[in-house]
């Protein structure tokens, strides 16, 4: 892979910087209204939401813990499998806590689904997901997903927090990489 400027691998901005503030602002509102009086745990799966959590966490008015878990999705190729190890597990106990998932893609939805039933193995109080980004058309599973940034079309993405081959998490958009970085 040649190193170039990351703006020359990119062919649509699909979400812009200014649109992914606006929009988190309007979720993070969403979430102090709904958890008046209650402490939350945002949960963020490393690392493709830790631009979302970043930046979602800092627009709440509310008292809010963060923690972090890390899995992997095994199967052949790049799509998720459905069977996810974890990696690193959190550090907090979950039984009795307002847990709120902080996710950067709702792709075909596999991991997120898996997570929601491990959690609530765990005894949670509830359990709510905020995703910025779903892809309605690669989903696989249902998510019941509370606070949704944006809907896309089924092409792999790039920017705030999402990677190709570790590339492009530090994009401030979000945006669909060029054909020939893949080639
Ligand atoms: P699933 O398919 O289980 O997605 O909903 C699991 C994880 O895969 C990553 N993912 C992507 N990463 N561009 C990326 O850079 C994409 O278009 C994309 N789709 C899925 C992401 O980490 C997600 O949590
Ligand atoms: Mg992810």
């Amino acid at each position: 892979m040649e190193s170039s400027h990351l703006g020359d691998d990119l062919t649509t901005v699909l979400v812009t910087e200014k649109q992914i503030q606006d929009k988190l602002a309007e979720l993070a509102a969403r979430i102090d209204d709904d958890y008046a009086g209650k402490d939350v745990l945002l949960v963020g799966v490393l690392k493709g939401a830790v631009m979302v959590m970043a930046d979602l966490s800092r627009h709440l008015r509310s008292h809010v813990e963060i923690d972090w878990m890390a899995v992997s999705s095994y199967g052949a190729g790049t799509k998720s499998s459905g069977v996810v190890q974890i990696r690193k597990d959190l550090d907090s106990d979950l039984s009795g806590r307002h847990v709120l998932i902080v996710e950067d893609i709702i792709d075909s939805g596999l991991t997120l689904s898996w997570l929601i039933d491990n959690f609530r193995s765990r005894g949670v109080a509830s359990l709510e997901v905020c995703a910025l980004l779903r892809k309605p058309e690669a989903a696989k599973v249902e998510i019941d997903c509370k606070y949704v940034g944006f809907d896309i079309p089924n092409d792999f993405v790039v920017g705030y927090g999402l990677d190709y081959a570790e590339r492009y998490r530090n994009l401030r958009d979000v945006a669909v990489l060029a054909p020939h970085v893949y080639s």
